[in-house]
């Protein structure tokens, strides 16, 4: 610590006294946060020396973004200063690239704009007379994090008094967990989409998705021949009818009422004609997934009501077949062995005794099975994958009755770059960089065999959104396809990690459409697992706001709903925010449109989404540190006139509007509203 008035003291008391300048670095960086390393004194992240732009500094501070440091001030402090810039480690062309910021209380008082690496270190300097709490973050500038080495070269405080200090990160005010979601009526509640593509002449089963008190009795009225309705459980099973548009009129009756909804089977080509909805072990189970836990799951799905709200499938994620040997996510020897039988056939390990029975477990209450295989030698949690027996597999997994395949790159890579002696056609990369084709082949590969065969399965590409597989993936045959990495791992900086992941898959909202949607990943609230430390499940780090942001987002960007939670640990209050018939009906509307956004800032998110019956589906969402007054105009929406205003969440008339829709929105919480053009609701 540099003192102005008094030299370098090591007492306390004497500090207390002093006007003085404090080089931060000499605080206590434990408490800064970083998305890689830790924050370091006098060197960059690297530990290499501190440098921007081509300039050495012999003080600061080297981080990584997303980073967060608080520090308390008395009030008395005069003024910040700092170089900031991304170290010259990064080289120019690399993806590094942050915003440095800083802020007072709850105000920014500065931001850098997004800086590169190459570029010269900016100049801050701002006052601050009666600041208490000063922040200094970095964020990833919205293109993820890597190679984000940021640092706070010279970076001090002069101060008058109190010397400033490092505190922990304010924990988060107390929310109530407040359910917004009505309780379904006794009476009958017809859900689920309003079309539902399907192959002609293959397997069909729908489960009517119905609230209501049971016993309920269904009835579906033009249900083509090859079709049959169970009518207590309200599951159509048959053969898909010839090519065509079906009508079906279902209804559903009990002791207090009756319900209509009409149904369109569209037979034809394309699949997922609306974002299709479930559960997947992963994030709650990762490598301890067995048949019972995955039977439990189904089961739940019923009991819980997320079938009556079209949840359908039940997906096994990564680990259900044998590993090869020891690594790092398969140390148990009963999820080793053999990865093939003689005739090559895929091996499930003991946790698995009978892939059939499972599925078959899992069709008879009217659901759908998934699971989940990679292109390459391995999974990336090390289990077999399909190299060299991708025609096979496909086969095994009709044959056994799955509905839908999620295909992970993983060790793909491997093959990728150097090519396959099993398949000379791969287009290896080992003379030059990656092509589009190599991007390509193995989603096409398999894309073209899962058409081949008896059943309908849909085909979700799993390969984090290298070479804009948005602009390619329903031409190779993806229904869907992840968007970014893994939800799971993203380091969360101010925002929870499911808006930065969320965010950047908004930004492809024209890719999507019917039967061709962006995977932004899962859904995370409630209870999961840890996915660093593969631990038992716990409570998702999110607020009750930020929950019903999440779904509020994940219903607007038109996104597969996936729920990866604890099927087991389903709370009141999770279960209203993944049951909502109108968050769920945005979602799945006909139109398959994904919000565009209409305006995005560092504390304001405004999404719309264009429906079938002319009204729009608008999200504000509040990005900032407190509440929030958000306002987005007609013109912003391009709607003209007076509407009826339906708060979705409240599934309740909130008035009428005209001109613009604004609304006092809680920290990290949206306004999810329906803007009707005049007349009553459909
Ligand atoms: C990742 C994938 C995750 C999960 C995991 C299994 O590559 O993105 O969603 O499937 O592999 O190992």
């Amino acid at each position: 610590m540099r003192s102005m008035g008094i030299g370098i003291v090591a007492g306390a008391m004497a500090l207390r006294a002093a006007a003085g300048t404090v080089s931060l670095e000499t605080l206590d960086l434990k408490l800064m946060s970083g998305g890689w390393g830790r924050a370091i004194a006098n060197q960059a992240v690297t530990t290499n020396p501190l440098s921007i732009g081509g300039k050495a500094y012999d003080r600061g501070i080297g981080t990584h973004a997303p980073s967060q440091w608080v520090l308390a001030l008395d009030g008395k402090a005069a003024e910040f200063r700092a170089e900031v810039g991304v170290d010259a480690q990064v080289k120019p062309g690399q993806p590094g690239s942050v915003e440095f910021l800083v802020i007072a209380g709850e105000t920014e008082i500065w931001r850098s704009g997004v800086m590169k690496a190459g570029q010269p270190a900016k100049s801050v300097r701002v006052p601050l007379a009666g600041v208490k709490q000063l922040i200094l973050e970095v964020s990833d500038a919205g293109d993820g994090r890597s190679h984000d080495h940021a640092d706070w070269a010279a970076a001090e405080i002069d101060f008058a008094g109190e010397p400033p200090k490092a505190i922990a990160a304010p924990a988060v005010p107390e929310e109530e967990a407040v359910i917004l979601t009505p309780p379904a009526p006794k009476s009958p509640r017809i859900h689920g989409p309003k079309v539902y593509g399907a192959r002609p002449g293959k397997p069909f089963l729908y489960r009517i998705p119905a609230t209501g008190e049971r016993p309920m009795v269904f009835a579906a009225g033009g249900l083509p021949a090859g079709l049959d309705l169970d009518p207590q459980g309200g599951i159509v099973r048959g053969t898909t009818p010839p090519r065509g548009d079906h009508k079906v009129t279902f209804t559903a009756r009990n002791a207090h009422g009756t319900a209509e909804r009409t149904f369109t089977i569209v037979a034809g080509d394309t699949l997922a004609l609306t974002p299709p909805m479930g559960w997947n072990h992963w994030y709650t189970h990762y490598n301890r997934i067995t048949d019972a836990t995955m039977r439990e799951a189904a089961d739940v799905m019923i009991s819980s009501g997320m079938a009556d709200h079209g949840y359908q499938y039940v997906n096994i994620d990564d680990c259900w077949m044998n590993a090869p040997a020891v690594g790092k996510y398969q140390r148990d020897p009963k999820r080793i062995g053999a990865e093939r039988r003689p005739d090559g056939t895929i091996q499930p390990n003991t946790y698995f005794p009978d892939m059939k029975g499972l599925a078959d477990f899992i069709h008879a209450k009217g659901l759908k099975a998934g699971l989940y295989t990679s292109p390459g030698p391995l999974t990336c949690a090390g289990f077999g994958g399909a190299l060299g027996h991708e025609a096979q597999d496909a086969k095994t997994f009709a044959d056994w009755g799955y509905d839908f395949l999620k295909y992970d790159w993983c060790s793909y890579g491997r093959i990728a770059a150097s090519g396959s002696p099993t398949d000379p056609a791969i287009p290896a990369w080992d003379k030059g960089p990656p092509t589009l084709a190599g991007y390509q082949y193995p989603f096409r590969k398999m894309g073209e065999l899962l058409k081949r065969q008896d059943r309908d399965i849909v085909f979700n590409l799993c390969q984090y959104g290298m070479g804009e597989v948005w602009r390619w993936g329903a031409e190779v045959g993806g229904h869907s396809w992840r968007t970014t990495g893994d939800l799971g791992l993203e380091r969360a900086s101010r925002l929870p990690g499911f808006y930065s992941i969320g965010l950047r898959n908004a930004q492809l909202h024209e890719f999507a459409r019917p039967g061709a949607w962006n995977d932004p990943d899962y859904i995370l609230i409630g209870w999961y697992g840890n996915a660093h430390g593969l631990r038992e499940p716990e409570k998702a780090p999110l607020t009750p706001n930020e929950s019903y942001s999440y779904m509020s987002m994940w219903s607007l960007m038109a996104a597969p709903l996936f729920f990866s939670g604890d099927m087991s640990k389903l709370d009141a209050f999770t279960v209203n925010v993944l049951c909502n018939p109108e968050v769920i009906e945005v979602n799945q509307d006909v139109l398959g449109k994904q919000a565009r956004i209409v305006r995005q800032t560092d504390t304001e998110l405004v999404l719309a989404k264009p429906l079938e019956d002319g009204s729009v589906a608008v999200g504000l969402f509040a990005l900032g540190r407190g509440r929030q007054t958000i306002a987005v105009s007609w013109k912003e929406l391009g709607v003209a006139g007076p509407r009826r205003v339906r708060d979705v969440w409240r599934c309740a008339d909130a008035g009428t509007a005209d001109g613009e829709w604004k609304a006092d929105v809680p920290r990290h919480g949206v306004s999810f509203v329906r803007l009707v053009p005049g007349g009553a609701r459909p």
